[in-house]
């Protein structure tokens, strides 16, 4: 018996034919699991004989199987090894690397100028109640310019009488936010998302806005204007000029709109030359409505508000055509113009 099981172990192919010669031998009708049981039957002398040398046999045999079923798998590993390879001198493949979307560098950057001089960063809610993106900023409802703005209004459930809260349409109700909490004299801006229902080349329901505030005892339109041509002159990197047009906001009195010099020549803008003029910003001397709703007294403070499109100024800079490209997360585009992965 004991030759029989461990011949045929050492001949077995797979582990499918050791698992069947365990079976014949030790299962539980296997031959020497049925010699086990004839033990019982034995006579005492008989039995202390016979009962080691099964013992043995069976551990015997249990042990050839463990050893066989372990030189079964080392073959297999051999086996595996020889067919499959790895050819570490292929090249690796090329990996792409994110980059920070262009309106996000200009957001950088801009916040980064404006710490320069001194400017703080503020910030306020998307959604906006109807009271600080207007009335605080002394735009009644009836006004036109709440018509103008194409304001996308929250819905309120039936019966709710209070006027529906809004997506802010410009960062303005910053200023008043800031006021509230911190008070005068401040310097600080407020980028963020601002949204209007408008879609064509160049507006999209969402962009970005840049506020800027400046309150003090004796700030005037002049410390805007420095301010501002200190700004652009450091973005674009060149010296750039300013146009003041007298103009018409709500919340500042007087007020103007900005243009920077720029040349149109050849299809391309460039900005810093030529005898263009390129509108890029509101502001004004903020009005004394404002200040009130804010909490400042307009009697002892002033100063200016400015608001700017970052995704304008992005456009400009690097010469792109569509706003909406901006926003279409199209890959191919962000690596045209040096930004994508
Ligand atoms: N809020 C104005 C706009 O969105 C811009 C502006 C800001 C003008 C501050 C004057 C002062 O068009």
């Amino acid at each position: 018996l004991r030759n029989k099981y461990l011949g045929l172990i050492a001949e077995a192919a797979d582990e499918a034919a050791l698992e069947e010669l365990r079976v014949a031998a030790l299962g539980k009708k296997g031959e020497i699991s049925l010699q086990m049981r004839e033990l019982g039957k034995m006579t005492p002398e008989e039995r202390k004989e016979a009962g080691p040398k099964l013992n043995a046999l069976k551990d015997e045999v249990n042990a050839a199987l463990a050893a066989k079923k372990a030189a079964l798998a080392d073959a297999a590993l051999d086996e595996r090894l020889k067919a499959e390879w790895l050819d570490v001198t292929l090249p690796g493949r090329p990996r792409r690397q994110g980059t920070i979307h262009p309106v996000s560098q200009v957001w950088e950057e801009v916040t980064a100028i404006f710490a320069d001089m001194g400017f703080a960063v503020a910030e306020g809610p998307q959604v906006e109640s109807d009271w600080y993106n207007f009335d605080s900023l002394n735009i009644p409802s009836h006004h036109p310019a709440r018509a103008e703005m194409d304001t996308f209004y929250m819905h309120r459930a039936e019966g709710d009488e209070r006027p529906p809260h809004v997506l802010r349409t410009h960062t303005s109700p910053v200023q008043i936010r800031h006021m509230e909490t911190y008070g005068a004299p401040c310097r600080v801006i407020a980028p963020g998302r601002v949204y209007r229902a408008d879609y064509d080349q160049t507006h999209t329901p969402m962009f970005h806005q840049v506020e800027g505030l400046a309150l003090g005892r004796d700030i005037s339109m002049a410390n805007l204007k420095w301010v501002l041509e200190s700004f652009f002159s450091a973005y674009f990197g060149t010296d750039v000029k300013t146009r003041f047009r007298a103009s018409h906001f709500p919340f500042t009195e007087p007020s103007a709109e900005v243009d920077i010099q720029c040349s149109f020549e050849g299809g391309t803008v460039k900005v810093g030359e030529g005898d263009d003029w390129l509108e890029v910003l509101g502001s004004g001397m903020v009005h004394p409505h404002v200040l009130r709703s804010g909490g400042i007294d307009p009697d002892e403070w002033q100063g200016f508000a400015f608001g700017m499109g970052i995704d304008r100024i992005a456009m400009l800079k690097y010469g792109i055509p569509d706003l909406r490209a901006f926003f279409d997360s199209d890959l191919r585009w962000l690596r045209h113009y040096g930004f994508g992965a």
